[in-house]
């Protein structure tokens, strides 16, 4: 259905945190058949093994602090060396800032952006009851979507899911992060790039919809 090109080229996913990226990746994936690559679930690997940039990710991770730049990206230089991004991939969660955006357009061709648009007043509520499935990586949430209930008693929460830290991360989203929307929008006047916002206070399915009319009209 989509009429996103299949030529090498990428995706750039973009809203605060909480705002639905990481549920809405996994359909965005099939219909446009772009690997997704969250720089937030490299980040948590690298800490659960226990790497030297585990390491040092960790510490800005639980403070809900943006990982320096060049941190993100050599992950980010490194990941599109492998054989499944050579046609662009599907980028969750970064850029964050725009010294990502500058080095990421020397790395890749970015054709489209979408920005899930949900306000600060609905983000805490969305972080503080996500719950995620260990095994599979699902996200779930307590009121918003919970779990089947034989995986209920196997569910984990993020260490960084406390309200005082979605505060700190709701902070460095409007101080580094929010300024790369105009960004990108200004980009788009003088190139191919397609920028697209989608509303995401519907349900999970609502925003699935929107962003599925959206990526092929
Ligand atoms: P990261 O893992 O990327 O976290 P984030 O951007 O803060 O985003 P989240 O994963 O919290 O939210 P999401 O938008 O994916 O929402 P989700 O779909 O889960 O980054 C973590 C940390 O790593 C950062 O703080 C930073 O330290 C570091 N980092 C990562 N990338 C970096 C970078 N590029 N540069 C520097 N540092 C970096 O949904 C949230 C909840 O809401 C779920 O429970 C879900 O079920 C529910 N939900 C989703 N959609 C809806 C809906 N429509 N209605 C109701 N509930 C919904």
């Amino acid at each position: 259905m989509s009429s996103v090109s299949r030529a090498p080229s990428s995706i750039v996913l973009f809203g605060p945190p909480g705002a639905g990226k990481g549920t809405q990746a996994g359909n965005i994936s099939r219909v446009t058949g772009k690997p997704q690559v969250s720089t937030g679930d490299m980040l948590r690997a690298a800490v659960k093994e226990g790497s030297q940039l585990g390491a040092e990710a960790k510490e800005y991770m639980e403070a809900g602090l943006l990982v320096p730049d060049e941190i993100i990206i050599g992950l980010i230089s490194e990941r599109m060396m492998h054989d499944d991004a050579t046609e662009g991939v599907l980028f969750d969660g970064f850029p964050r800032t725009i010294a990502q955006a500058e080095e990421l357009s020397k790395i890749t061709n970015v054709s489209l952006v979408i920005m899930i648009q949900v306000p600060d007043e609905d983000i805490i509520d969305r972080i503080v009851g996500r719950r995620m499935d260990p095994r599979t990586g699902d996200i779930y949430h307590v009121k918003f979507n919970p779990a089947p209930s034989d995986i209920t008693p196997r569910l984990v929460q993020r260490k960084d899911d406390t309200e005082e830290t979605v505060r700190s991360r709701l902070d460095a989203y409007h101080d580094q992060t929010k300024p790369l929307s105009s960004w990108y929008n200004e980009v788009s006047k003088d190139s191919d790039l397609r920028v697209i916002s989608v509303d995401g206070r519907g349900s999970i399915d609502a925003v699935s919809k929107l962003i599925e009319n959206e990526i092929g009209s």
